[in-house]
C-alpha cells in the first residue's frame, strides 16, 4: 500500500508523513529528499542551475520510481508534484495508491510559509506578507484542481500533527 501525501507548500506533508510512517510502520519517503539524492544538489539549485522544467520532469521519474516498489510507504510530495504531467490521474489510476489532501487556507499557508520561504524557490523573492498571501491565494486557487481530486481529504488548519495523523 502507498499512501500518497499533496497538498501545497507548507502544509506539513514531510512531518506528518514521518508521523504516519512510524504509526503504521511503513517506510517514509519524502519526493524532494529523493530528487536532491539523484541529482546531488537541492532544489533551490536544481531550480536555479536547471531551471523548473528540468525540475518537473526530474519529479516525475522519480516519483514514477518510488511508486513502482512493492514496499509499503507514506509518501510526502512536493505541491507542485500533482500538478504537472497527469500525476493525479497516474495515482488514482494506482491499485495501491491512496491519496491524501492536506488542506490548509491561504492564511495559515501565509503565516507558516513566511517563516520558511527561502529553502522555496517559488516564494523566495516575495518580501512581504501581503505579497506572499497574494501569490499563495491565485497559486492555491489554481492548485487546488489537483489538490481536490485526492481520495481523502484532511483539514490542518485547527488540527494537531497527531490529530491529522489519527484523521
Ligand atoms: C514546490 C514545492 C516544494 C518543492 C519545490 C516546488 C511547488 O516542496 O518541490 O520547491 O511547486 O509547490 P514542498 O511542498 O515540500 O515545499
Amino acid at each position: 500500500m502507498k499512501i500518497i501525501l499533496v497538498g501545497y507548500m507548507g502544509s506539513g506533508k514531510s512531518s506528518i508523513g514521518q508521523q504516519l510512517a512510524t504509526r503504521l510502520n511503513y517506510t517514509f519517503k519524502d519526493l524532494d529528499t529523493a530528487i536532491e539524492s539523484s541529482e546531488g544538489a537541492n532544489v533551490t539549485t536544481i531550480f536555479s542551475e536547471k531551471g523548473e522544467i528540468y525540475f518537473r520532469k526530474k519529479e516525475n521519474t522519480v516519483l514514477k520510481e518510488l511508486i513502482s516498489s512493492s514496499e509499503n510507504i507514506v509518501l510526502a510530495t512536493g505541491g507542485g508534484t500533482p500538478c504537472y504531467g497527469n500525476v493525479m490521474e497516474l495515482l488514482l489510476s494506482e491499485e495501491d495508491c491512496v491519496t491524501v489532501y492536506l488542506k490548509g487556507s491561504v492564511a495559515v499557508l501565509t503565516d507558516r510559509l513566511f517563516l520558511e520561504k527561502e529553502k522555496r524557490p517559488l516564494i523566495s523573492h516575495l518580501e512581504t506578507k501581503e505579497l506572499l498571501n497574494d501569490f499563495i491565494r491565485k497559486h492555491l486557487f489554481e492548485r487546488s484542481y489537483y489538490y481536490n481530486q485526492a481520495s481523502l481529504k484532511v483539514d490542518i488548519d485547527d488540527a494537531s500533527i497527531e490529530g491529522i495523523v489519527e484523521a
